[in-house]
């Protein structure tokens, strides 16, 4: 862990990243985003949970969804306490019914097989401890529940390098994101997940690579035998 990492953790408020984050984004928000949050809310039902909510990007969709289906229960965790602030009055403006608690996905407030569908959108690309939150994520989803992500990762060749070289200044400016982490490589690594599907998408700038997706919770007994077959039990 790097002293920024522990910093991090201690103090995850960012009142001037809090404060041009809508403003900054709302160009993507209004062109290329808009279809990928759609795909995070597609046939939404049960318990939902949405991962580091910011200001409440995903909110509008989820009242699309939840109006569609209306059998959603929403709760959200965000640390930051000036995203916070901003995700409850958007959640108020919309009049949208959603629990959101102060906490990190690293230590989850909610007990083990909760969820139906966690959602991460851009937000992995920040958690200090991204082991750690993707354990609580398996965690707390159902067996057969879903984890829907959009990410933006490393990028490829030249792109990477300059990722790489601007990585640490952007870590300061842009709320501690890791401009330069391969995301996706640690989902789709992950033996707990069963990946159902995977885009790096097309439509937004190779400067920004981003990519979505949905890994599956396995069941536990198809976890075990995934490892006694690959020989990583110690037994
Ligand atoms: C780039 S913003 C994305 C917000 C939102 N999900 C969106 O799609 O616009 C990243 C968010 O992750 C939050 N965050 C930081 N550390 C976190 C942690 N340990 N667990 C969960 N969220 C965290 C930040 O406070 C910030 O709101």
């Amino acid at each position: 862990m790097t002293p920024n990492e522990r910093i991090e953790m201690t103090d995850p408020a960012h009142p001037i990243f809090a404060k041009l984050y809508d403003p900054v984004m709302k160009p993507a928000e209004r062109t290329v985003l808009t279809e990928h949050r759609r795909y995070l809310v597609d046939n939404l039902s049960g318990m939902v949970l949405d991962l580091g909510a910011g200001t409440g990007a995903m909110f509008p969709y989820f009242r699309e969804a939840a109006a569609d289906s209306g059998t959603v229960t929403l709760f959200a965790i965000e640390p930051d306490p000036h995203m916070r602030r901003k995700a409850l009055e958007r959640a108020r403006d919309l009049g949208l019914e959603i629990e959101i608690e102060n906490a990190g996905a690293e230590a989850l407030p909610f007990a083990d097989d909760s969820f139906d569908i966690v959602i991460a959108s851009l937000v992995f690309c920040t958690i200090p401890d991204f082991d750690v939150a993707l354990s609580e994520v398996a965690r707390v989803l159902k067996p057969g529940g879903e984890f829907r992500f959009l990410e933006h990762v490393r990028g490829e060749g030249a792109v990477g390098i300059a990722h790489d070289v601007l990585a640490p200044a952007w870590h300061t400016l842009a709320g501690g994101c890791h401009l330069n982490r391969e995301t996706d490589d640690i989902f789709r690594d992950d033996d707990r997940f069963e990946l159902v599907d995977y885009t790096r998408l097309e439509d937004i700038p190779r400067i920004v690579p981003i990519v979505r997706g949905t890994l599956e919770r396995r069941r536990e007994d198809s976890v075990i035998s995934r490892l006694v077959g690959a020989g990583k039990t110690g037994k």
